[in-house]
This record gives structure tokens, sequence and C-alpha cells, in this order.
């Protein structure tokens, strides 16, 4: 039997996307599933009911119609606590979990034997790429990132030769080169800057100089077994700050995006680097939500410091809330076709790899491991 399946709107101060959109209900329908959508669920993406009516999708007009006999819920941000109790025991959820963050909703879960995947788990191996809700939305993001830091400096950003003299290009600084600080990177250079980057991993300076920006190398290589970076030893951030306040003393603009999985922001750029850099520049840290790369950022705020606009936006992929849904909304299309099994139903267990890594809660228990130990220092 196909399933039901229920897209709420999104609740969240601030965000915009919304976990489906018509082209992917549609393909949806076509395998047999019904697909139920809150009223208004993809007006904040410009995806308003009729589309999701024409794709064959129903708008439902409360919760309780929406979420009646629904087996599985999408979501693109973790379901509150209050969601979470609208939830029928059994429910399959999937979206962005952060469950270090939404510990009350995980135990939430856990005790209304909720089903949740988290989206953030899911491994980063080829099978799953076209998966990878994490990859999509720092793709978004790291455009994002790179039109504000553009809109928020005073400078053209290409150089410009004209009848009222030669305009100089703006200098783009991107820390961190991995998915969101390559799209950084590749959006500055559309836009005519001179772009450098600078990351821990040194395989990241083959991708940077192919998009034409120079790599700032460091003596040092922390790329750890998984691809991911490893944290610096002190030793290793002291001349790594050294470096990195030289390169941010001549930029522009410049888009940190450095983040170690699991840990709070490395930090990369002083308030003593800070008054080094010239009236105007701007700092774009996407890592505001993880404690942020600048020592002056305040997340979700914009700070001014001797001319120095920092801004501490959360959520860029939010502002890119079209492409950034259909994105997502592809990444959970692949995701559920784990779920189905050969005759269009459920699969009875959640054995193949990439669910029973994304298993965050079912059945009454926390599965994910790392999660579980996290949590139990405040369990309940
Ligand atoms: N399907 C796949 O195989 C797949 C998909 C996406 C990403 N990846 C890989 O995963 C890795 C991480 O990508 P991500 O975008 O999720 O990274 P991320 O968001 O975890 O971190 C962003 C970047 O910050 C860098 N960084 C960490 N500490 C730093 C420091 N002190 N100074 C400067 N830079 C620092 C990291 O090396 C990374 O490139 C990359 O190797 C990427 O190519 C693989």
């Amino acid at each position: 039997m196909p399933f039901v399946i229920a897209v709420p709107g999104e609740t969240a101060p601030g965000e915009r996307r919304v976990a489906t959109v018509p082209e992917v209900v549609q393909k949806l329908v076509k395998s047999g599933h019904e697909v139920r959508i809150e009223h208004g669920a993809g007006t904040g993406a410009y995806y308003p009911d009729d589309l999701y009516m024409a794709a064959g999708a129903t708008i439902a007009y409360s919760r309780a119609e929406l979420l009646n006999g629904a087996q599985v819920v999408l979501k693109v941000q973790p379901p509150t606590i209050a969601e979470a109790d609208q939830l029928p025991e059994g429910t399959i959820v999937i979206g962005f979990m952060n469950a270090g963050r939404n510990p009350e909703a995980v135990f939430r879960m856990r005790d209304r034997k909720i089903t949740a995947f988290a989206l953030e788990l899911v491994p980063r191996i080829s099978r799953a790429q076209s998966m990878d809700a994490l990859s999509s939305q720092a793709t978004a993001g790291g455009y994002v990132a790179a039109l504000l830091g553009a809109s928020h400096c005073p400078k053209f950003l290409p150089m410009l030769t004209t009848a009222a003299g030669t305009i100089r290009p703006a200098t783009v600084l991107v820390l961190g080169a991995g998915v969101a600080g390559l799209m950084a990177i590749a959006t500055a250079k559309r836009l005519g800057a001179i772009v450098e980057a600078y990351d821990v991993r040194r395989a990241a300076g083959e991708q940077v100089r192919s998009l034409g920006a120079r790599f700032i190398e460091l003596e040092i290589d922390a790329e750890d077994q998984g691809g991911y970076a490893r944290e610096l030893t002190p030793e290793e951030k002291i001349r790594e700050q050294e470096m990195v306040s030289a390169a941010v003393a001549r930029a522009d603009i410049v888009i940190t995006t450095a983040s170690i999985p699991g840990r709070k922001a490395p930090l990369l750029i002083t308030k003593e680097t800070v008054a080094t850099m010239r009236p105007g520049a701007v700092i774009v840290d996407m890592a505001a939500e993880s404690g942020g790369n600048c020592e002056l950022t305040v997340p979700g705020s914009t700070a001014c410091e001797s001319g120095v606009t920092i801004l501490g936006s959360l959520n860029l992929p939010a502002e890119i809330p079209f492409h950034a849904s259909q994105m997502f909304a592809k990444n959970l299309y692949s995701f559920l076709a784990l779920l189905t099994s050969s005759d269009g139903g459920m699969v009875k267990e959640f054995s193949d790899e990439i669910l029973a890594a994304s298993l965050l809660v079912h059945d009454g228990e926390i599965r994910h491991g790392p999660t579980r130990d996290l949590l139990s220092g405040g369990m309940q």
C-alpha cells in the first residue's frame, strides 16, 4: 500500500522554506502516494496552494485534517514539542532534527513512539548524494552569503573602466572551502571580485583553484579520515590566526564558513583582527549558529565595529526559499525511495545503511548512539 504523506507549514521564525514542491508532489502522486499539504505551507517559498492541487495534492485546512491517518510527515526544521505532540503514534517524520539543540522535542518523539529520520545524519557516501540535504542547503546558503556581502559592501565588486575613472575590483576572502564556501567563491567570482580562500583541508586547494580563486596555503593539513576537518592543536591555531589576520586585513568582504561537525565553530577572526580591517569592510559569518568564526559576531543580528559590518545572519538558505525548497524536496524524494518496498508500500525494517545511519528515534528509543550519549546527561 502506498503511503499518506503530510507536509505541514514550517513554524520556525524566518523559515520560508517548505519540505516539498509541486514538481515532486506530481512524482509522488504518480507513484500512488497520497500527498496532503497544509494550507499556505508553500506561500513563503512562492509555491501557492493551487500549484500543489494541480500536481495532485489535497490541501488540509487544519493540523488534524493534515495528520489524521498520515504515515509520513515531511519537515524542514525539527518538530517543536507541540508539533511532536500532534503526531499520531508510529508516524515517520523526516527532516533536519538538530537533536543537540532540541533535546526536549527528541525526548517527546521518543515517548510518543514517533519514528524520526534526521537528514543531517545521512552518510556522505556516493549512493546518498541525491539525499544530501546538508549539501543542497549549504549551496543555497553560500550563494546568499556572497550576495549579502556584496549588498552590504560600499564598493563595486568587478573592475570597471569608465569615463569617470577606473575602479579596482574588490577582494573577497572565503574562510572554509566546504560546500558553502565553494559556492560563495563561485558566486563572488561571477560578480567579478578577486577571490582568496583558505581551508585547513589541503585537498580543498584544488577545488578553490579550479574556481579561479587563490588558495592561501598554510603548512597544516587537518583533514581527518572522514574527509572533515579535525580540531587544530593550540600551536596550529596561533599560526592559523596570524596568517588569516593578514588576509582578512586586505579583504573588502570576508565570508566565513568554517565548522567542525558537532563542535563549536573555530575562532578565526579576533576583535583585534577586525580592528585592522578597512572601514566599509563586511564579514558574513555563516558559522554564527555554532558560535561564529568571528569574535564579534552576534548570532541572528548585525554588529558594527570600527566601520566594519559583521553579519551574523542565521538560516541563509531560507533567504532563497524557492530553489532551496526545490533542492530539499528532491533530497526528500530520493530518501523516500529508500522507505518504499518493491510493492510500493513501506519497508518492513530500516536495515538499509542510509536509513539505519539517519534513524534518530524509533519505537520509544533514541537509536542514534552519539545523540543518545549526548542527551543522556539531561536524560528524562
Ligand atoms: N557526498 C559526499 O561525498 C560529500 C558531500 C558534501 C561534502 N563532502 C565533503 O565533506 C567535507 C566537509 O564539507 P562541508 O561543507 O559539510 O563542511 P563543514 O560545513 O563541516 O565545514 C566547512 C569547511 O570548514 C573547514 N574548516 C574547519 N575548520 C577550519 C579552520 N580552523 N580553518 C579553516 N577552515 C576550516 C572544513 O574543512 C570545511 O571545508 C568536505 O571534504 C566535502 O568535500 C562530501
